[in-house]
């Protein structure tokens, strides 16, 4: 089956900054024990007029601008989210308006909650390959989140963790892409979205799922793609909590620099993290035409998810 290519990424920050100690006045908490526990520092919020369907059009905008790419090149549009606004219209289907994508093609949003990315890029590959006669071999592949309305900002062992953003690819079907997916699950309320909120969780058996599935799912993708570790330019992991990354940095004695980590500024983001960091990677010039990158997802379902993907050519 052909594989996917990274062209370009775009992002989308909420506008209102919640600090640590911004929290720290609503319940009993401080910003040492939020970063000593977590790594993260400060999170975005929507403010008024923001939400997941606003953020995913700005970031979709800005991938699609960065691809250098005709709007009419775009053969799917898939949003990965556990907070639209709707069930339907979904956010896929608002972005498709908004941005004035075909209405030819296939839109849809999907939940895999914090693996959603890699579990949309996998969905829009399949959409991709059961139309192959159609000349738009591109994907619009979104995580967005706006998890803020879904918080009990009264509960301190979950409001201090989360966070709104988005993050979207452009991502074109290839026969010679190096690409590679593992995907799986195991349903389990150790973590719970409820529709409207607020979200729910047994910490210490999240944390256990997490440092499990996490070096597990990227040791997979990786036996998927017949690499190693030290060919990989990248690992991408959702940024929960670095002391998950660090758990797993240290169970496969590797090189920490490879781990991309963001979440001291945006907290846990869902499915919008894992794009969210490919996004700064991209601007801060630090994706190169021909790297490969694991990406790797897990949570709420517990589900977990894993990608290899290289970055095309020149567009990046
Ligand atoms: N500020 C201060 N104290 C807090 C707190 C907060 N925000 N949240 C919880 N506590 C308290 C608890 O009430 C408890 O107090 P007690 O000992 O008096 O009962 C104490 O801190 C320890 O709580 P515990 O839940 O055992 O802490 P922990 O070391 O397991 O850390 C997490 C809590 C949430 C940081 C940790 O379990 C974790 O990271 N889990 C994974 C969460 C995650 O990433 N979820 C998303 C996955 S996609």
């Amino acid at each position: 089956m052909e594989g996917l290519q990274l062209i370009a990424v775009g992002g989308a920050e909420p506008s209102r900054v919640v600090t640590n100690d911004d929290l720290s006045k609503l319940v009993d908490t401080s910003d040492e024990w939020i970063t000593t526990r977590t790594g993260i520092r400060q999170r975005y919020f929507c403010a008024e007029g923001e939400d997941t369907a606003t953020l995913a059009v700005q970031a979709a905008r800005q991938a699609l601008e960065r691809s250098g790419l005709q709007l009419a090149q775009i053969g799917c549009c898939v949003c990965a989210t556990v907070s639209g606004v709707y069930a339907a219209p979904s956010t896929a289907c608002l972005v498709q308006r908004e941005l004035g994508l075909a209405q030819d093609i296939p839109v849809l949003d999907v939940n895999a909650a914090c693996s959603g990315f890699i579990y949309g890029a996998a969905v829009a590959r399949g959409l991709l390959a059961a139309r192959p006669g159609d000349a738009r071999r591109y994907a619009l592949v979104i995580g967005s989140e706006q998890l803020s309305r879904m918080m009990d900002m009264t509960d301190r062992s979950t409001c201090v963790l989360f966070g709104d953003g988005a993050g979207a690819a452009v991502l074109e079907l290839t026969p010679d892409a190096e690409f590679a997916v593992d995907l799986g699950a195991r349903g389990d309320m150790a973590i719970e979205f409820p529709t409207g909120g607020p979200i729910r969780m047994d910490g210490r058996a999240v944390f256990r799922f997490a440092v499990d599935a996490l070096p597990r799912t990227l040791h997979a993708v990786l036996n998927a793609a017949h690499r190693t570790l030290d060919e990989v330019d990248w690992v991408v992991c959702h940024q929960a909590n670095s002391r998950i990354i660090d758990h797993c940095i240290k169970k496969l004695g590797a090189d920490p620099a490879k781990f991309y980590k963001n979440m001291d500024r945006h907290g846990n983001t869902s499915a919008a993290s894992i794009p969210v960091a490919l996004y700064e990677l991209q601007e801060s010039g630090r994706l190169q035409p021909g790297m490969r990158i694991a990406c790797i997802g897990f949570g709420g379902g517990l589900i977990w998810g894993g990608m290899l993907i290289t970055v095309k050519g020149s567009a990046v």
